[in-house]
C-alpha cells in the first residue's frame, strides 16, 4: 500500500512551484489532494504568481494519478473562502490529515523604504494566512486525534536577511507558530514542523531575479550562501523533506525545523 493511501492533504500555494511538486508527490503516494491557490496576479510583489489554468492543470494531473482532487482559487487572507475550502474538503474527501502551509510571497526593500501596504501584504499572506488556514483545519485534526502540519518557512526564518525584513519577520513568525502549535496539538497526537529551504528553483526564484533586473544565477552568486556548490535546490528536494515529515517515519518528530539549505545556515 502506498505511504499516504487514505490520507487527505490540504496544500496552499499549490498551483505551481513547491506546492505543486508536493501535491503531485503526495498524490503519487496515494493521497487525495485539496489544492488552494490565489491563482491570479496581485499588485505586489510584482512577479508572476499562478494562474487559474495552472490550478486546473494540477487537478487533471492528480486525477490522472487516480486520486481525487479539489481545487480552490482563493486567497489565504480571505478567511471566509479558506473556511469554505476546508469545509468542502472534509465534506467531499472526508477528512484532512496533512496541512502544507506553503503559500507565500517574497520581495526586496529596505525597512525604511517599505510602504505599509507592502509590509502588510507579506505579513498577511506568509504569516497570518498560514494561521487562518490552520485555524480551520486544526479542529478537524483535534477531532480525528491525528494529523500533521508542515509550515514552509525559509532559511530566512532562522537567520537575518537584509533588504527583506518583512519577509524575514514573516518567516521567523512561521517558526514561532510551528513551535506554539506543536505544544498546543501534541496532546491530540498532531505533529507540527517547519521546513527551511535555501533558494529553490521555482517561479518565485525567477520572479525575484526579474524584479532586481538580473538573473537567478546572479542573485545566487551575490548571496554566496550555500556551502554545497549549487546555486539553489530543486522542488524535488523540498518534496523529500515534506514526505518524511508527513509520514509515520517521523511519528515522534514535532516542533522541529528541518533545513534544506545546502549548508547555508552553517556559515
Ligand atoms: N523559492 C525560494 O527560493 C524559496 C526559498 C525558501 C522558502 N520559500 C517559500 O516556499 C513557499 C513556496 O514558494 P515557491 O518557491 O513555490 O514560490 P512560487 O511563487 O513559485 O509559488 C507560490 C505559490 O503561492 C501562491 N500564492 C501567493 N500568494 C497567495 C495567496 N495570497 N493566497 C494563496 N496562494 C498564494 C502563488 O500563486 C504560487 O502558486 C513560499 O512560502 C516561499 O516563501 C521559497
Amino acid at each position: 500500500m502506498a505511504t499516504f493511501s487514505g490520507k487527505v492533504a490540504f496544500i496552499t500555494g499549490a498551483a505551481h512551484g513547491q506546492g505543486r511538486a508536493v501535491a503531485l508527490a503526495l498524490a503519487e503516494q496515494g493521497a487525495e489532494i485539496a489544492a488552494l491557490d490565489v491563482a491570479r496576479q496581485l499588485d505586489y510583489p510584482g512577479y508572476r504568481l499562478a494562474e487559474a489554468d495552472e490550478l486546473r492543470t494540477l487537478q487533471a494531473e492528480v486525477e490522472g494519478l487516480g486520486r481525487r482532487a479539489l481545487v480552490f482559487a482563493a486567497d489565504v487572507r480571505d478567511e471566509a473562502a479558506v473556511a469554505e475550502a476546508v469545509r468542502q474538503t472534509t465534506a467531499e474527501l472526508g477528512r484532512v490529515d496533512i496541512l502544507f502551509n506553503n503559500a507565500g510571497i517574497a520581495a526586496y526593500g529596505l525597512a525604511h523604504e517599505l510602504s505599509e501596504a507592502q509590509w502588510d501584504a507579506v505579513l498577511d499572506i506568509n504569516l497570518k494566512g498560514a494561521w487562518l488556514v490552520a485555524k480551520h483545519v486544526i479542529p478537524r485534526l483535534i477531532a480525528q486525534r491525528s494529523g500533521v502540519i508542515i509550515n514552509n518557512s525559509s532559511v530566512a526564518g532562522l537567520r537575518g536577511f537584509g533588504r527583506m525584513s518583512h519577509y524575514t519577520a514573516s518567516k521567523w513568525g512561521l517558526t514561532g507558530l510551528t513551535k506554539a502549535w506543536a505544544i498546543e496539538l501534541a496532546p491530540y497526537g498532531v505533529r507540527v514542523n517547519s521546513i527551511h529551504p535555501t533558494g529553490v528553483n521555482t517561479p518565485m526564484n525567477d520572479g525575484l531575479a526579474a524584479l532586481e533586473g538580473t538573473t537567478p544565477e546572479a542573485i545566487a552568486e551575490r548571496s554566496a550562501g550555500n556551502l554545497l556548490p549549487v546555486p539553489w535546490v530543486e522542488p524535488a528536494d523540498v518534496v523529500e523533506a515534506v514526505l518524511f515529515l508527513a509520514s509515520d517515519r517521523a511519528r515522534f518528530v514535532t516542533g522541529t525545523q528541518l533545513v534544506i539549505d545546502a549548508g547555508l545556515l552553517t556559515r
